[in-house]
């Protein structure tokens, strides 16, 4: 045949079966097949998936279980997939004697095989659809009462985690979470600001923080620790930065913290505005506040209202909130923001303003009289 020219109806090439080598190969590809499930199923991968061997939660478990069957049953489809592809072309090659334009033997209905790699995924992706939906519901939904209910909440670019008998307003302990060990917990994320996302890799639990929505988070951690938390979802310039830590811990550590926490906030809501001063407030008043507020009567309007005489003004006796001119609530609104008819102001971690910050503004604006 070489050296023939070619003809121009494709030739096509005479069937050779499945080839010499389909059997042994066959063999091969599910050694590997088998090798790889039984790495996935057996082997220690806690260097690749911290909290592999240990889970972290109750959630890790359930979410390595279902990673081991799609890893699995996926390695398998892959390996046989991919194999074959790599066989069928080797061994159905075009020869060097062969003509250009020859093609293999056309073959059209294999019911049998159809039959097969119609229901087997069929099967497989129902068994999927179960697990996976089993799981989800587990994290939404708890199976049982919580022992700690907690909340939170994303900021450009914190998470602000708030405990219950704890003044956030006066104090928010953004820096670390803590969790008792053993103890069901509900954690409640929202978000103030943009789309962050919650994530605890080594407790296999993800979700986003949604302005205006509140989403459920149950879980129970397992064992003791400290965890990395990270944002998983684009916020803005500081995104890669928003990362903090969870601190598992035993109830008992737990209980100190808290209370060391429901203490420090109450000494930080008392102590600190009664310690406010005018001066180092009216320094953070041109850095932070100037841009929006003019220190002139309330019709004054640069983005807000004027805050001369916010105590002592006869036209307007009230605070834009409705309340009186206490410190108190005026430092309610520089922590909370505000948002209402006559425009919009930031809260305090957007406004970058810690609580001393905040005591010293409400010093200086007690002070404009
Ligand atoms: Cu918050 Cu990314």
């Amino acid at each position: 045949m070489a050296g023939q020219p070619t003809s121009s109806k494709p030739q096509v090439i005479a069937p050779k079966g499945l080839g010499p080598f389909f059997w042994p190969y066959t063999l091969l590809l599910t050694v590997i097949s088998l090798v790889i499930a039984g790495g996935i199923l057996f082997a220690n991968l806690d260097w690749l998936l911290p909290g592999w061997s240990n889970p972290v939660t109750d959630r890790a478990g359930d979410v390595d279980n279902l990673f081991k069957f799609m890893g699995v049953f996926g390695a398998w489809i892959f390996i046989y997939v991919a194999g074959y592809v790599v066989y069928f072309a080797v061994v159905f090659r075009r020869r060097a004697d062969e003509p250009a334009n020859s093609i293999g033997v056309q073959v059209h209905d294999s019911p049998n095989l159809e039959f097969w790699w119609t229901y087997v995924p069929i099967v497989l992706l129902i068994g999927l659809v179960v697990m996976s939906t089993y799981i989800w519901g587990k994290i939404f939904f708890p199976t049982e009462a919580p022992g700690l209910t907690m909340e939170v909440v994303g900021h450009q670019f914190d998470f602000e985690y708030r405990y219950p008998g704890v003044a956030t307003s006066l104090y928010s302990p953004k820096d670390e979470m803590h969790l008792p060990v053993g103890v069901p917990v509900r954690v409640l994320l929202s978000s103030a600001d943009v789309l962050h996302q919650f994530w605890v890799p080594e407790f296999r639990v993800k979700l986003a923080t949604v302005p205006g929505l509140v989403q459920d988070m149950n879980f129970t951690p397992l064992r003791t620790g400290t965890f990395d938390i990270a944002c998983s979802e684009y916020c803005g310039v500081a995104h890669s930065k928003m990362q903090g830590k969870v601190v598992v811990e035993s109830q008992a550590d737990f209980n100190k913290w808290l209370s060391a926490l429901k203490g420090h906030s109450a000494l930080q809501g008392t102590v600190s505005l009664a310690k406010g001063d005018p001066a180092a407030g009216k320094t953070v008043f041109a850095a932070k506040c100037a841009a929006c507020h003019a220190v002139g009567p309330f019709d004054q309007k640069v983005v807000g209202p004027g805050l001369k005489g916010l105590t002592d003004d006869a036209a307007h006796p009230n605070l834009v909130t409705g309340k009186a001119p206490t410190p108190d609530n005026i430092a309610a609104i520089l922590e909370n923001g505000y948002a209402g008819p006559i425009g919009n102001m930031p809260n305090e971690q957007a406004n970058g303003l810690s609580s001393t910050d905040v005591a010293n503004l409400v010093a200086y604006l007690v002070s404009l009289k």
